[in-house]
C-alpha cells in the first residue's frame, strides 16, 4: 500500500511515519509512505502556492497549479484508487473507514490545506474523498493526515504481529475496549478483579464483553444506537 502525501510543511511529517508500528510495516515493505513539497510545484520565483480569496474575505487560498502540477506528475506513475483531501468539513473518520481504505494493494494521495483552505476547483476535479478527524480546526492538514495513515496502516494484513490485537482494538467490533491489567496484582490495596486471574476462559470472556457494553453504555451511548 502506498500513500503519497502532499504538503507545504513536509517537515512535519518527518517523524511520525519513523517510528513503531509505522516504520515497521514500512519496512516490512507493507507499506511505502512519500512526502512531496507542494512548494517544489510552484512555478513562480517566490515559491508562493496560496493567494487572495476572490470576493475577498480574510485569509489566504491555496492555488490550484501547484497541485494540479504534483498530482498530474504522481499519476503519470501509477493509478491511484483515492485522492483524499483532509478538511473539518469532510466525513469524520472512523474504524469502518479506516478499515475500508487499508488494502495491500492501494495508492492514495492525501492533500493537506493550509490558510483558509484550497481552491475549490481542486476538490471538484481530484479530489475523491474528503475526511475529518473531528469537529475542531487544525492549523493544517498535516497532524490529520498522519493520523489518517496510521489508523489505515495499522489494519493491514500482517502489520500488526498479533493480527488480532488489531480486530480486538476498541471500535473493531462497535463496541469500546474492556479494562486490562498487568503485574502487579496488587497496587497499594488496588487489586486486578479476581475473575482476571481464575483461569477461566469462558468467564473472562463473558466478563470483558460485559465489561466493553457498560463502558460503551455510559461513554458513547451513540455507538449502541446504530
Ligand atoms: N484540517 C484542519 N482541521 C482539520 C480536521 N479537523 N480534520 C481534517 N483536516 C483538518
Amino acid at each position: 500500500m502506498r500513500f503519497d502525501i502532499i504538503t507545504v510543511l513536509p517537515g512535519l511529517l518527518d517523524s511520525p511515519f519513523a517510528h513503531s508500528i509505522l516504520q515497521r510495516a514500512q519496512k516490512k515493505g507493507l507499506t511505502e509512505i512519500h512526502v512531496h513539497n507542494l512548494r517544489e510545484y510552484a512555478s513562480n520565483k517566490q515559491k508562493s502556492v496560496d493567494d487572495y480569496p476572490y470576493g475577498g474575505g480574510s485569509g489566504m487560498v491555496m492555488q490550484i497549479a501547484p497541485f494540479a502540477a504534483c498530482i498530474e506528475k504522481l499519476q503519470s506513475e501509477r493509478n491511484y484508487d483515492e485522492i483524499i483531501y483532509m478538511t473539518p468539513d469532510g466525513e469524520t473518520l472512523n474504524q469502518e473507514m479506516a478499515n475500508g481504505l487499508s488494502s495491500s494493494n492501494k495508492n492514495i494521495i492525501i492533500l493537506c490545506g493550509h490558510y483558509k483552505g484550497i481552491d475549490q476547483r481542486i476538490r471538484d476535479i481530484y479530489v475523491t474523498k474528503e475526511i475529518s478527524i473531528g469537529d475542531y480546526v487544525l492549523s493544517g492538514g498535516e497532524l490529520p493526515a498522519a493520523i489518517l495513515v496510521d489508523a489505515i496502516v495499522r489494519v493491514i494484513p500482517g502489520v500488526l504481529s498479533d493480527e488480532t490485537s488489531a480486530l480486538s482494538d476498541s471500535f473493531q467490533d462497535g463496541l469500546l475496549d474492556a479494562p486490562i491489567y498487568t503485574r502487579p496484582v496488587d497496587w497499594n490495596g488496588h487489586k486486578v478483579p479476581d475473575i482476571l486471574l481464575s483461569g477461566h476462559e469462558a468467564k473472562i470472556t463473558a466478563w470483558r464483553h460485559e465489561q466493553q457494553l457498560q463502558r460503551t453504555k455510559e461513554r458513547r451511548p451513540d455507538l449502541l444506537n446504530d
